[in-house]
């Protein structure tokens, strides 16, 4: 990868303008390999390139690929109406980056949320068209009967929509708790399709977005890089 100046590689990173960059350099804030670079015009192979802001690690990403444990109590919007906003959770270069994040869950939903600032795999994973299957955790209200679970496999008809809504996958875990896979991503969707069956979600937890699932040691609140073979497990 041909080399850049490290101004604009704060800038590509987030960081703020190029001027704000530049000064941030110039004041000390930036170190690669434990030393200190106040040189913002030096050039640097970006590729691979770990370089720290005051004192904290940071991984050149060419474009980001996140993932987030969403914790309830929080919107999926820039301007939340009555929680604190999702993207208070992220560091502020990726806010600075622009990273959006891939549909939206409720308030009071759990669990995998994935952001990017690449417009493309935003629309190819959210996008209606594609049918990416999603995975909730959910627990209801009164114990779930097979009826409930066959009619949910069967199709639910929402108001509003023209037909049915079958899930994708509908598995039980004990007598309140089952694993419904959707894949729509339409608004409150899994709370009216289970009121659509009789029952009532209590709270719901999203496990799984295509074949990557949120990982055990991500806690509530805690974002991390997507890898490649993340990647590559959300296409599956
Ligand atoms: N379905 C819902 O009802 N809420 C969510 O947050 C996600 C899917």
């Amino acid at each position: 990868m041909p080399k850049v100046q490290l101004e604009r590689i704060l800038h590509t990173q987030g960081f703020g303008s190029r001027k704000e960059c530049r000064a941030l350099i110039r004041n000390g804030r930036v170190a690669i390999s434990g030393e200190e670079i106040v040189d913002p015009f030096v050039e640097i192979d970006p590729l691979g390139l770990v370089f720290s802001f005051d004192g904290e690690p940071w991984i050149y990403q060419a474009q980001a690929y996140v993932m987030l444990n969403k914790p309830a109590g929080f919107e999926c919007s820039h301007q939340p109406k009555h929680h604190a906003s999702i993207y208070s959770l992220l560091p502020p270069p990726l806010n600075g980056r622009g990273v959006q994040s891939l549909g939206r869950l409720d308030e009071d939903t759990t669990g995998l949320l994935l952001f990017s600032d690449d417009g493309k795999f935003i629309h190819a994973i959210s996008s209606g068209k594609r049918k990416v299957p999603k995975t909730y955790r959910v627990r209801a209200k009164h114990p779930v009967s097979d009826e409930q679970i066959q009619t949910l496999l069967a199709g639910v008809q929402l108001i509003d929509e023209l037909s049915p809504i079958v899930a994708a996958g509908c598995e039980r875990l004990d007598d309140s708790e089952f694993l419904l896979t959707v894949t729509e991503g339409k608004y409150h969707q899994v709370k009216r399709m289970v009121a659509g069956v009789g029952n009532r979600v209590e709270s719901l937890c999203r496990v799984a977005v295509g074949g990557l699932q949120l990982p055990a040691d991500l806690a509530p609140g805690e974002w991390r890089w997507l890898s490649e073979d993340d990647l590559a497990q959300l296409r599956t």
